[in-house]
């Protein structure tokens, strides 16, 4: 028998139902959410699980039971509503009605279980741990608390129930470090957490769960996790955190109080042998107040508005990556190209046998290497054996998968063998000249329908194109070393290239389990573009004088993943050389190749920086040769950054923030011109490029919400990339927010 309390005004149904089992009826609670979607917690979801949970009568129950119906138990409250929240005070109403609404479960006089039947992030897991049990289904992937990643904090009372349970280290792992990560916990991984109490199959999940819930009513109690007291360090959270985004964050902090204030105010862990009692006993949340008053206070951050921004953003991209509707990885078929039967890649080096083991992988298709010579084809499967086998050693890749991989990889010498490939991408040199004979070699052995893809950073794909027969099937796939971690694709359309090898582009990026952004046919793209002229003008106020320590950290505090230094010698002096001299030849008037680079590379160093970020000697040496060289010829305005900022003469009396304000302003000014120029579609479309490709945070939105907060954009354009409620709102009080 079944009522439902259900509102045409919210997407999520709440029902309820009574199964009998023996001697035990246990009501049961199913979370429904419109088809295709998520279970969220909007308000009216929230009014009605209240009064569901209200209607039920204990003394006819032995229980209560929740759980989602389909394949996930839900997410948490509806984000869209929260771009609403104009004041604190909004988003302090956001935490309350949680609040209010899972009072009611905290309250209910019979044992309460959560079954989890799949995916349970946020609210929804907030909710799970006011339950007194969870059993979780054994093929769940996603159990955790997003909120750090979104500039905020669990507010409807997680952090106390989930330190009541595991404690505030295995907390702040859960909800800060694991989350600002982006990494979910499986099902197993949460039981040895000590977040739920049993692993139990997908097959018949609500049954196998209210038979464990049986065993529990007739006193089978499972066994309670020994929590480790007094491990919990605020600053190890800190520095953990420090070594991913190097900034202080609010909501970082603000769960850090909340965590220590549970600490002295709560009893702790919760060491009584019936959760039920325990939990009747304790009553309530003992730091609800200040959770609903930090809550909306971080709610009105820059950084929360930011990363709310960037999780639409990421999601919007994601979905233009799949453009046929839901496709899943491993599924390259699309209505403009039959998935591939064989696929080609023209080179052996660094990337190509990256892309050689991602599409075997994805794919799962014959993959065959085309080298110079044998001795570099076999070198180049050599480096396609040691990527498997250290897939394999980290545990991601079975054996029995790994062998399967390394069978479809093939290499040869001889280009004919490229005959049967329906699907070709090259990575060889960066040099125009190389990749034109590589594509006509190419187009004279492969089928007429076969997709050709390149992966250059740099160079044009209509140049690329200019000799072949039939230029609309060539296309940029531009990948991001390393390919298996960066999930950014730019798709990079030329004049010729045709609408439907666009659309199986994106559905190939869709099926390498990638996302992808159009862009444009121009030098550098988005990303090497942006990244080139950071360093640009980074080495630009180097070589004149300014304290390279002083440029290399000014963005520190920004949070970016790595200071430019430190990427330019990941990416190799000799390549980043080669982009500057195509950047250079584009835009003469903003970028220049720089001295000190080219004299790096010239004495083959491995870079400019030293372990700890400072130059080493023979860096400093030449930095010091160059910038005595530039004082002597009081050089011109053409080696600076594009902005009025002060030059040589003042170099090296720049301040920090001096500094920033220039390399903002010069990322504002590249920025300002791509969107002129139609490199991309829009701002969003830069943020999810910088995001995805460089792993710009999302507390910055990626890059333009930054570029805005800080003034950048409108010193250097005269206006902002967005409007005030994405990038920055009214500030509120600095202690409204805890340090
Ligand atoms: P690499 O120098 O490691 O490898 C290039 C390989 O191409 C060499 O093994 C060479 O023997 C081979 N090769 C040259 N001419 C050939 C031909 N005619 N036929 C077959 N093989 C040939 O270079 P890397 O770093 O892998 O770059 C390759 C391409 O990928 C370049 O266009 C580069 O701009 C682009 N790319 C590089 C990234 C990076 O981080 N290194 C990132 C994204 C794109």
């Amino acid at each position: 028998m079944k009522s439902a309390v259900n509102s045409r005004h919210t997407p999520t149904r709440v029902s309820l139902g009574i199964r009998t089992l023996g001697a035990h009826r246990i009501a049961v609670i199913t979370f429904e959410a419109a088809p295709g979607a998520l279970v969220t917690w909007t308000p009216g979801a929230l009014t009605e699980l209240a009064a569901v949970v209200r209607s039920i009568d204990t003394s006819t129950v032995s229980a209560v039971a929740f759980i989602g119906s389909g394949s996930a138990f839900g997410a948490g409250a509806d984000l869209a509503g929260f771009q609403q929240a104009a004041t604190p005070a909004d988003g302090e109403d956001i935490a309350r009605e949680g609040f209010a609404a899972f009072a009611g479960i905290t309250g209910l006089a019979v044992p309460t279980f959560a079954f989890l039947n799949g995916t349970a992030v946020g609210g929804a897991l907030e909710l799970a741990l006011r339950a007194d049990y969870r059993t979780v289904a054994a093929g769940t992937r996603a159990i955790g608390l997003p909120e750090a990643s979104l500039g905020l904090l669990p507010g409807w009372g997680g952090l106390a129930s989930l330190s009541t349970l595991i404690g505030a280290a295995a907390t702040a792992e859960i909800a800060i470090v694991r989350s600002l990560a982006g990494r979910h916990l499986t099902a197993v991984e949460s039981q040895n957490f000590g977040v739920t109490d049993a692993v139990i199959a997908d097959a018949d999940f609500l049954t196998a769960s209210l038979t464990w819930a049986v065993d529990v009513l007739d006193g089978r109690e499972p066994p309670a996790l020994a929590i480790a007291a007094g491990s919990w360090s605020a600053d190890a959270v800190r520095a953990t955190v420090a070594k991913r985004i190097p900034t202080t964050l609010p909501a970082v902090e603000a769960i850090i109080t909340l965590l220590t204030e549970w600490q002295t105010r709560s009893a702790g862990p919760s060491d009584v042998g019936n959760r039920t009692l325990a939990r009747l006993a304790v009553g309530g949340d003992p730091i609800e107040a200040d959770t609903v008053a930090l809550f909306g206070a971080l709610l009105h951050t820059d950084e929360c508005r930011a990363s709310i921004y960037a999780f639409f953003t990421l999601q919007a991209a994601r979905k233009r990556s799949r453009p046929a509707g839901g496709d899943r990885e491993g599924t390259a078929e699309s209505a403009a190209s039959p998935a591939p039967t064989r696929v080609g890649v023209i080179g052996g080096g660094l990337m190509a046998t990256q892309l050689a083991v991602l599409f075997a992988t994805k794919l799962d298709a014959p993959t065959h290497l085309t080298e110079v010579t044998p001795e570099r084809a076999d070198l180049a499967l050599e480096r396609v054996s040691a990527q498997l086998d250290r897939a394999a050693a980290r545990g991601s890749l079975p054996p029995e998968r790994r062998d399967r991989i390394a069978a479809h990889i093939t290499a040869s010498a001889d280009p004919t063998d490229q005959t049967g490939s329906t699907l070709v991408i090259e990575a060889v040199f960066e040099d125009l000249t190389v990749k034109q004979q590589v594509w006509a070699s190419v187009e004279s052995v492969v089928p007429l329908d076969t997709i050709l893809l390149t992966n250059t950073s740099s160079l044009s794909i209509a140049e690329q194109g200019a000799e072949l027969l039939r230029p609309e099937r060539l296309i940029g796939l531009h990948f991001f070393n390393p390919v298996a971690v960066l999930p950014l694709i730019e798709i990079v359309r030329a004049a010729h290239t045709s609408p439907d090898v666009i659309d199986a582009a994106f559905h190939l990026a869709g099926s390498l389990g990638k996302t992808a952004v159009l862009v444009a046919d121009t030098p550098g793209f988005v990303v090497n573009r942006l990244l080139t002229r950071l360093f640009s003008d980074s080495l630009a106020l180097i070589d004149t004088g300014t304290d390279a320590r002083v440029v290399d950290t000014a963005l520190v505090g920004d949070g970016l993943p790595m200071t430019a230094l430190t990427l330019l010698d990941y990416i190799g002096p000799a390549v980043q050389l080669h982009i500057f001299e195509t950047m250079h030849a584009a835009f003469p008037d903003r970028f220049t190749v720089s001295p000190s680079l080219a004299r790096i590379v010239e004495q083959k160093l491995s870079g400019y920086l030293t372990t700890t970020g400072g130059l080493t000697p023979e860096a400093q040496a030449i930095v010091d040769g160059v910038a005595a060289a530039s004082a002597a010829e009081a050089t011109t305005p053409a080696t600076t950054p594009a902005t009025t900022a002060p030059t040589t003469a003042a170099g090296p009396a720049l301040t920090s923030a001096a500094v920033r304000d220039l390399l903002l302003g010069g990322l504002a000014d590249e920025t300002a011109r791509m969107l002129a120029e139609g490199t991309v579609a829009t701002a969003a479309d830069i943020d999810a490029c910088m995001m995805l490709g460089a792993n710009y945070p999302h507390h910055t939105g990626g890059l333009t919400p930054l570029l805005d907060r800080s003034g950048a954009s409108r010193a250097q354009t005269g206006s902002t990339f967005h409007s005030p409620g994405v990038a920055s709102a009214p500030r509120i009080p600095e202690q409204a927010v805890a340090r």
